[in-house]
């Protein structure tokens, strides 16, 4: 029987982890493959460098070495592992899902297993949707990944977008908890309407590959870069306060934003409107660029590792992606 007096479940994350493939590609090497610059890419987008994974390796692969990784911080055996989310936009195959591939991996079998696609806001969408299955109290813990190979979808013939993107993973393990405030507030939105402005039109049922479609490059990334980049940072500004709002914090409680890397120029932007200064901002895309899920949790899991963010620190993540969708999270580390 359910005692209503019991307060309601906190989530915490008990562990992170990461994973980015080895191969450097700087932009150097982009000058000679599109018409671009140095000079343009690192002015335009704080881009410096970026990871690409070997033809052998999939989403699955740097998913499921995140993953142990997480495993590992939070002291959590493989078959204790309850629930496995994978956000990705760069499934392996279209089934079985990712995440499955991962728990195989793992050697995870007592999970259930699923896939979420929000684009580049698929980790914080897929933390939400763990902290809600925990919180009924059906799962004792779940183990939430975001794993992209954007080298496999990009379009390395258009400098509008070939230069944005790279591969990596991160995760975390996430807990109910007692003691500790864990996730105090998020708020996510979406937008479907204008999801042709960020895209991967074809592969899909709707237009199914065929020796055209792979000719016409429609199984690569469609962005409008401008128009994208002002959502981007009204949707992650306003998400961000509002989940502060909710919090009932003030920017001044956050010790670190982690926000989704997809522009140095958006994270400024956003780090003068929601009022808090570029040095509380975690920022690697100059090493890594936009790996899309897995931003915002291998930046989390190098300031956990390097000592920047400690044990209480708040948190706020903000996200912005193909959809559209948004979102943004408090969070006590
Ligand atoms: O992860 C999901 C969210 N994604 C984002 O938030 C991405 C948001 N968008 C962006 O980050 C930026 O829009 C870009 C970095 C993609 C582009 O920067 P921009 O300042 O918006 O440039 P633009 O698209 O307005 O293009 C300006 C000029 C154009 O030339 P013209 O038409 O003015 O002659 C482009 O053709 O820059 C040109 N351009 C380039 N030049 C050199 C576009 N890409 C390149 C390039 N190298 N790689």
């Amino acid at each position: 029987m359910i005692d209503d007096r019991e307060k309601p479940t906190r989530v915490m994350i008990a562990g992170t982890g990461s994973y980015v493939p080895e191969r450097v590609l700087t932009n150097a090497e982009l000058e000679q493959m599109v018409d671009t610059s140095d000079d343009w890419i690192r002015a335009r987008t704080g881009m410096r460098e970026r990871r690409i994974a070997r033809p052998d390796e999939a989403s699955s692969d740097m998913g499921a070495a995140a993953g142990r990784a997480a495993l590992a911080a939070a002291g959590l055996a493989v078959d204790e592992v309850d629930l496995i989310i994978v956000a990705t936009s760069t499934p392996d195959m279209l089934f079985p899902s990712t995440a499955c591939l991962v728990q195989s991996a793992l050697g995870a079998t007592n999970a259930l297993c699923y896939d979420l696609s929000a684009a580049c806001s698929g980790f914080l969408y897929a933390l939400e949707t763990a902290r809600a299955m925990l919180q009924s109290g059906l799962y004792q813990n779940a183990l939430v990944i975001g794993s992209d190979k954007m080298s496999a979808v990009t379009d390395w013939s258009d400098r509008g977008t070939c230069i944005l993107f790279g591969d990596g993973a991160g995760a975390v393990v996430l807990k109910p908890t007692v003691t500790h405030r864990g996730i105090m507030s998020t708020v996510s939105g979406a937008d479907g309407s204008l999801g042709d402005l960020l895209m991967i039109p074809a592969g899909g049922s709707r237009m199914p590959a065929t020796a055209e479609t792979v000719a016409d490059h429609q199984h690569t990334v469609k962005m409008a870069g401008n128009n994208v980049f002002k959502h981007a940072v009204r949707c992650m500004t306003e998400a961000g306060r509002a989940a502060l709002r909710k919090a009932g914090l003030t920017a001044a409680d956050v010790k670190w934003v982690i926000p989704h890397q997809a522009n140095m120029r958006i994270i400024q932007a956003i780090s003068e409107r929601v009022d808090i200064p570029m040095d509380r901002i975690v920022v690697n895309l100059d090493r890594y660029g936009n790996t899309t899920a897995a931003t915002v949790p291998v930046a989390l899991d190098e300031a956990v590792r390097d000592g920047r963010i400690q044990r209480g620190d708040v948190l706020l993540f903000v996200v912005f992606g193909g959809g559209f969708t948004w979102g943004a999270m408090v969070l006590e580390y």
